[in-house]
């Protein structure tokens, strides 16, 4: 393998190095307790993909507040007592030597299911517009209520830095709280947070700042952008960010100080293009329900849903805009376009699979690394099946989406069938992570 440019390290900010190009691409699961706690069950699914040979593996959304959750049973750095829970985790991640960044949350309005500490609706954002897919309502924030976030990011990172984990990442993409800032189909505000991109931008680059002022230069802090909204999922919306915003605010982050960017793609979760691949209408039509009190338009959802007479409505708003683009690499231009603009490492996300095609990718400089989420949740030793001389794995993920559709009621993990032998063996694969206490 010596000379095989996947393989070889990759050096992120002052003092982080990983020994290949592959990052284990964020993966939110309900995993953890209900007052933030993270579990055995968290640390044996992360273990999983360490074993299986990535260069590093960056968290799950990890709420600074616990108001900030997406859905109650996901881990949370809001308070200092749960360091020695994240420095068990990181332990773990690192006997296989893998490296361990934590993503940096806040849901803002992209709130699925508020749990008990975020009943009291309207949550926080930039705006008092409410969620345009699902309808979640929220209230604009004042000046010293983001204050008081920038502090939580920068107690966040503090926290991180403390249970000895290798950096952090802001999440500023897929339109949670920083998208709900930076995007300019989302942020009505007509205040110093509002308006001019650069004015959209600050709240980002004050957290960064005060990150910087307290972990020190040294801590590896990253940074994940949409490059672009594509905020018009419903035809109404306006389309937001295009790239050349994303590329200006990406170059202000590296200013301040940020090691790397991560390219992911657009304006809310999931989108058309985030994951790319399908999106099973009938098992949302089993899923969604979940989530139907969550927004005022949920209702109206499930039953487009539910019914196949009126499955084409939502079909065509979410397939028009995959037309042409391709699932693996779908956000490669945009990473490439990035990386000429900055100096620092580009990672970039969205559906990469085959040895071959990533290779390309960093022989090229259009990115320095990939982050993967489902072809690793596929098959959690991908990377060792490559270094094994396959290109794509004996089972490969089909793109399907069914573990997203799930995440809301069921536990995290591969649930496309038909890369099992039977259901039997699927539901002891997804099992397999509550095993080992
Ligand atoms: C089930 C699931 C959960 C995800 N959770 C997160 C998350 O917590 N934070 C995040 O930034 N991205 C999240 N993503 C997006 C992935 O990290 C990744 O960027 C995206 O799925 C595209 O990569 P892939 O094609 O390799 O899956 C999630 C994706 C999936 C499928
Ligand atoms: S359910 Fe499995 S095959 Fe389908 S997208 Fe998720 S990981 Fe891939």
């Amino acid at each position: 393998m010596s000379g095989d440019i996947l393989f070889s390290p990759l050096k992120l900010g002052k003092n982080l190095r990983i020994k290949n190009r592959v990052l284990r691409s964020n993966i939110s699961g309900r995993f953890d307790n209900d007052d933030g706690s993270l579990t055995q069950t968290r640390i044996n699914w992360e273990t999983k993909f360490a074993k299986g040979g990535v260069g590093a593996i960056i968290s799950s959304y990890v709420p600074v507040l616990i108001e900030g959750r997406i859905i109650a049973g996901y881990a949370t750095i809001h308070t200092d007592e749960f360091i020695p829970l994240w420095e068990k985790l990181g332990k773990a991640v690192h006997k296989h030597r893998a490296k361990y960044i934590l993503q940096l949350s806040h849901s803002g309005r992209q709130m699925d299911l508020p749990g008990i500490h975020n009943q009291i609706r309207p949550t926080l954002s930039s705006t008092s517009k409410a969620e345009s897919l699902h309808g979640f309502l929220c209230r604009a924030m004042s000046s010293g209520e983001i204050g008081w976030l920038v502090e939580a990011f920068a107690q966040g990172a503090r926290r991180a830095r403390e249970a000895g984990l290798d950096g952090v990442e802001l999440h500023a993409a897929n339109g949670y709280l920083f998208t709900q800032f930076l995007s300019s189909g989302i942020n009505d505000r007509r205040d110093h947070y509002g308006g001019s991109l650069r004015n959209r931008a600050r709240f980002l680059l004050e957290v960064i700042s005060a990150i910087r002022a307290t972990v020190g230069p040294d801590f590896h802090l990253q940074v994940k952008l949409s490059a672009i909204d594509r905020n018009n999922v419903l035809p109404w919306e306006g389309k937001g960010n295009d790239l050349a915003d994303t590329i200006k605010v990406a170059k202000w982050c590296e200013a301040l100080g940020a090691d790397a960017i991560h390219v992911s793609t657009g304006s809310l979760f999931p989108h058309p293009l985030n994951p790319p691949g399908d999106l099973p209408l009938e098992l949302l039509a089993v899923t969604y329900d979940a989530m139907i009190s969550s927004g005022v338009h949920g209702f109206r959802n499930f039953l487009l849903f539910r019914y196949p007479m009126l499955r084409p409505i939502f079909k065509w708003l979410w397939f028009r805009m995959k037309r042409g683009l391709p699932v693996e690499g779908v956000s490669t231009p945009e990473a490439a376009a990035i990386k000429k603009a900055v100096s620092i490492p580009v990672i970039s996300t969205g559906g990469y699979q085959t040895a071959s095609t990533i290779r390309t990718g960093l022989e090229n400089g259009h990115f320095d690394a990939v982050a993967i989420a489902r072809s690793l949740v596929a098959n959690n030793d991908l990377v060792k099946q490559w270094q094994g001389g396959r290109e794509l794995p004996e089972r490969p993920c089909t793109y399907c989406n069914k573990c997203l559709l799930n995440a809301p009621k069921n536990p995290m993990g591969c649930y496309e069938e038909s890369r099992f032998a039977n259901h039997e063996e699927m539901v002891a694969e997804l099992m397999s992570v509550y095993s080992d206490r």
